[in-house]
């Protein structure tokens, strides 16, 4: 029996190793505490799970979703209005996505092919790289440098690159080093992708897990924008609703027709309860968030003065849900320097390099932990000998 060639391409996601080396360490019954995670692990607000449930008693939800996807859509657009000062026409230019990772598999699937060319931030969520070579494309790597602000240096692509580039992958605020995107960069992103034909997919994962009164802008709100790519949202990290699978791609229509083209292959449209609970997320009160937000700011604190306090260099981030931190002079290795500190004090922090070469030298540590668990954390890292 045989297997597709293009799974070769795939290699198996470091996050497997991870769970073996936190299991041999509890197994030695150590009580490990794991700084890994991107999965929000505060509740859905109550109003919009009750949205939900009432929902799942209508037949009319039980059938396929198909008539009601234009609400979603509205409330996207809606959502869009309201947060971003961004207009959409929701027949055309809004998408549903069961979570970003749908339009990030499916786009690749969309625009690449043998021969092209993905230029991919590096480091950067490891999906991106994945998706374009599972649709058999080639990436390019941009590196984040911290002397440009995490920004990548557009001018330094080669023309050969250039001329087989299909698309640009960006994520501001960037997971993992928790940079963030001015309007000016964004400008010039769309010129540069006017100049070289070049769709742009922006993913802004995280435009609303914020702090310090910052608030992230979306890629369309910028001139131009729409007419070179698109945006992708989600409402697992914004509404702590990563279980429930639900994203949007928003932007060039075209694209978006292309993608939905993708997508209809693989996919039936959204839970319909799943879509009411959206709508409801989207379009009632959210000022929740910044209690919400509030708290996650405090764990920041946590983590980033437990980490300065050991002698890791870094930037406060102002959104996502990671610390990026770099490591000591004296260490240069970012999976040995992870499993030294697993070893020695049971907490698990990840490996920069589980982002790409380019996140040698790093650390990432997430705050999606209670704070007694941060504390906990942080007090056995002041132990590590290091
Ligand atoms: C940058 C980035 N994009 C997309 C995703 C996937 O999110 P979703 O739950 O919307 O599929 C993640 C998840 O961690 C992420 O960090």
């Amino acid at each position: 029996m045989k297997y597709a060639e293009r799974l070769q391409e795939v290699k198996r996601v470091h996050w497997h190793m991870v769970r073996k080396l936190i299991n041999a360490k509890e197994a030695q019954g150590v009580k490990t505490i794991s700084l890994a995670s991107g999965n929000p692990d505060l509740p859905t607000p109550p109003a919009i799970v009750e949205a939900a449930r009432e929902a799942l008693r209508d037949p009319t939800f039980h059938r396929y979703p198909f008539s009601y996807q234009t609400r979603y859509g509205a409330a996207v657009a809606s959502w869009y209005r309201d947060r971003f000062d961004v207009e959409l026409n929701p027949a055309t230019e809004v998408r549903h996505l069961a979570g970003s990772q749908e339009g990030i598999g499916n786009l690749a699937l969309t625009v690449m092919e043998p021969g092209a060319v993905a230029l991919i931030p590096a480091p950067a969520y490891d999906s991106y790289a994945r998706a374009t070579r599972f649709a058999g494309g080639e990436v390019y790597l941009l590196p984040l440098k911290a002397e440009n602000d995490f920004l990548p240096d557009l001018t330094a692509i080669p023309a050969d690159v250039l001329d087989r580039a299909r698309l640009l992958w960006l994520n501001y605020p960037n997971n993992p080093t928790g940079a963030i995107a001015p309007l000016v960069f964004f400008e010039e992103v769309v010129a540069f992708a006017k100049r070289n034909g070049i769709w742009v997919c922006h993913d802004n994962a995280y435009s609303d897990v914020s702090f310090d009164g910052y608030k992230a802008p979306s890629f369309l709100a910028v001139d131009g924008a729409r007419e070179v790519g698109i945006e992708l949202n989600t409402l697992s990290k914004a509404f702590n609703m990563a279980g429930w699978r639900l994203g949007m791609a928003v932007g060039n229509p075209e694209l978006l027709n292309a993608l939905a083209f993708v997508s209809f292959n693989t996919s039936m449209g959204l839970f319909g309860p799943s879509q009411i609970a959206a709508i409801e997320a989207l379009t009632a009160d959210q000022s929740w968030m910044q209690e919400r937000n509030e708290r996650y700011r405090k764990r920041r604190d946590i983590i980033v003065d437990g980490l300065r306090a050991i002698g890791l260099q870094l930037q406060r981030p102002r959104a996502t849900l990671y610390i990026w931190a770099k490591l000591p002079p004296a260490f240069s290795d970012s999976l040995e320097f992870s499993k030294g500190v697993l070893d020695q004090t049971g907490v698990w922090i990840t490996s920069g390099t589980f982002f790409g070469p380019a996140g040698e030298g790093y650390v990432r540590a997430s705050i999606t932990l209670s704070t007694e668990d941060l504390i906990e954390a942080m007090e056995r890292l002041q132990t590590l000998k290091l």
